[in-house]
C-alpha cells in the first residue's frame, strides 16, 4: 500500500521552526512518512515569515517554483494528486492573493488553524475537495503543542504564547499571527516534562515577547493588567518570571533560554533569576532597533535609548552576561543624525550578535500610513556601515 508522505520547507524564526516540526508530528501520527524529496511528496508544506519583504520575496519564488513539480507528477500519472500548501504568516498578508495567481496551490492556512492540515489534506487527496483556504484567527488547540516529534534530540523549543499586542508601527506580526494569546502554565509545565521524559533537557521558551506572558488564576480577579506597561503585582497574576521559577524547580532541566524579551517590560526581577540559577542561559536577546528617540516613539517601542542603555547597564551588573539584538535601519524619516544614534548604542553595548535590517514597509501596519522616504542606496550604506562595525565589536567580546 501506499504510504502517503509530507515534506515540509520552513522560512523565518524558531516559531516557525517549532510550528513545522509540531505538523510533521501530527501527520506522523496519521501514518504518513517524512520524505526530503518535494517531488516525492504528497503533501507539500511551506511555512512562510512576512516579517519582512525580503522573507515574503524568497518564499514566493520558492512557491512558484513547486508549480513545475506538479507537473512532473501529474506528467508522469495523471492521478497523482498532491498538496501544495502555504502555511504560516503569509496565508493571512498574501494568501488571497497567491490562491487566485497561483492554481497549483491548492491550500491556504494561518498560523491558528495549523492544526487542521491533516483533515485539510485528506480531504483534497481524496478529491472530496480541490482547494481549501483558512484564514481564521483563533486560539490554538492545545493538544497541537503536545505533538511528541522533535527534529532536535537534545534541545526543545516550547511556544508560551503566540501572537503580539504590543502593535510596534513597523511591525506586521499582529495582523499576521493574530493578537496575544496565552497557554495555561500547567500546559507549558506539562510539556517541558514531556521533552524530559524524552531525554531532553535544553529548553527554549518562544514568545513574540515572552515578557507579555502571563496567567490569571482566580476568575473573580478585578484588576487590570497594563499589556507591556508597568509590571502588576498581584497575587492573582502569574507573570513570565513566575513561570520561568516554576520551569527553574524542574531538577533534570540543564538549560532554560527565551526568546524574544522586549525591553520596556523586561524586568530586574528577570535579570536577578538569570544571575541566581545555573540553568539559565546568561545571554539574552533584546532588540533594541533604533537609538533614536523621536524613531523609537514612531515605531511605538515605549522605551528611550537611556533607559535601554540603563537596562543593559543593570544586565551586565547582575547577569553579566552577553547580549544580541535587532536593529532597523531606514525607518521613515530617520536622519543622519538618527542613524549615529544607533550606531552609538551598538558602539556602547558591544552586542554578541547584531541582526541589522533595512526597512521594509508591511501592508497594514502603522508605519505603512508614514512615507518610506530614505532611499534604497541610503538605507544600504547605513546597513553596510553598520554590519562592518558590528563585525569588529563582536571580534573583540
Ligand atoms: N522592516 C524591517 N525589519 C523589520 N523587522 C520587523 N519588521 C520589520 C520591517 N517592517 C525586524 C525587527 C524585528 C525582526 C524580527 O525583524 O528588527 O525585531
Ligand atoms: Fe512585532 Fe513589536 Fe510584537 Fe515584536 S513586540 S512581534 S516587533 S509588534
Amino acid at each position: 500500500m501506499h504510504r502517503r508522505s509530507i515534506a515540509i520547507v520552513t522560512f523565518g524564526c524558531q516559531m516557525n521552526d517549532r510550528d513545522s516540526e509540531a505538523l510533521v508530528g501530527i501527520f506522523l501520527d496519521k501514518g504518513y512518512i517524512l520524505t526530503e524529496d518535494i517531488y516525492q511528496a504528497d503533501v507539500i508544506l511551506v511555512n512562510t515569515c512576512s516579517v519582512r519583504k525580503h522573507a515574503e520575496d524568497r518564499a514566493i519564488s520558492f512557491i512558484g517554483s513547486i508549480r513545475k513539480i506538479i507537473e512532473y507528477r501529474q506528467g508522469k500519472n495523471n492521478s497523482l494528486r498532491s498538496v501544495v500548501g502555504l502555511i504560516g504568516c503569509m496565508a493571512r498578508s498574501r494568501g488571497e492573493e497567491i490562491f487566485k495567481k497561483m492554481p497549483h496551490v491548492n491550500l491556504i492556512c494561518s498560523s491558528a488553524m495549523l492544526y487542521k492540515l491533516p483533515e485539510y489534506a485528506e480531504e483534497i487527496l481524496k478529491g472530496d475537495k480541490d482547494r481549501i483556504i483558512d484564514l481564521e484567527d483563533n486560539k490554538r488547540e492545545e493538544w497541537f503543542y503536545h505533538s511528541p516529534f522533535r527534529f532536535d534530540k537534545n534541545h526543545a523549543y516550547v511556544v508560551i504564547s503566540t501572537g503580539c499586542s504590543n502593535y510596534c508601527s513597523y511591525c506586521v506580526v499582529p495582523y499576521v499571527r493574530g493578537e496575544l494569546r496565552l497557554r495555561d502554565p500547567q500546559d507549558i509545565i506539562e510539556e517541558v516534562k514531556k521533552n524530559i521524559s524524552l531525554g531532553i533537557k535544553k529548553i527554549t521558551l518562544l514568545g513574540q515577547n515572552v515578557n507579555d506572558y502571563y496567567y490569571i488564576y482566580s476568575d473573580n480577579y478585578s484588576g487590570v493588567r497594563i499589556l507591556g506597561g508597568e509590571e502588576i503585582k498581584d497575587k492573582n497574576i502569574f507573570s513570565f518570571v513566575d513561570l520561568l521559577k516554576e520551569l527553574d524547580k524542574i531538577d533534570e532541566i540543564e538549560e532554560i533560554d527565551f526568546i524574544t524579551s522586549h525591553p520596556k517590560n523586561t524586568s530586574r526581577d528577570l535579570f536577578y533569576l538569570m544571575a541566581n540559577s545555573k540553568k539559565f542561559k546568561k545571554h539574552l536577546h533584546l532588540p533594541f532597533q533604533s537609538g533614536s528617540d523621536r524613531i523609537l516613539k514612531l515605531m511605538n517601542r515605549g522605551y528611550t535609548k537611556d533607559k535601554y542603555l540603563s537596562l543593559v547597564d543593570d544586565f551586565k551588573m547582575i547577569v553579566k552576561g552577553t547580549l544580541s539584538t535587532d536593529v532597523i535601519v531606514g525607518f521613515p524619516t530617520e536622519t543622519e543624525d538618527d542613524f549615529l544614534h544607533t550606531k552609538d548604542v551598538l558602539e556602547k553595548v558591544k552586542f554578541k550578535y547584531a541582526y541589522i535590517f533595512k526597512y521594509s514597509v508591511r501592508q497594514n501596519t502603522q508605519s505603512a500610513k508614514l512615507e518610506d522616504d530614505v532611499s534604497q542606496g541610503e538605507k544600504e550604506r547605513r546597513h553596510r556601515i553598520l554590519l562592518e562595525l558590528q563585525k569588529r565589536l563582536s571580534l573583540s567580546i
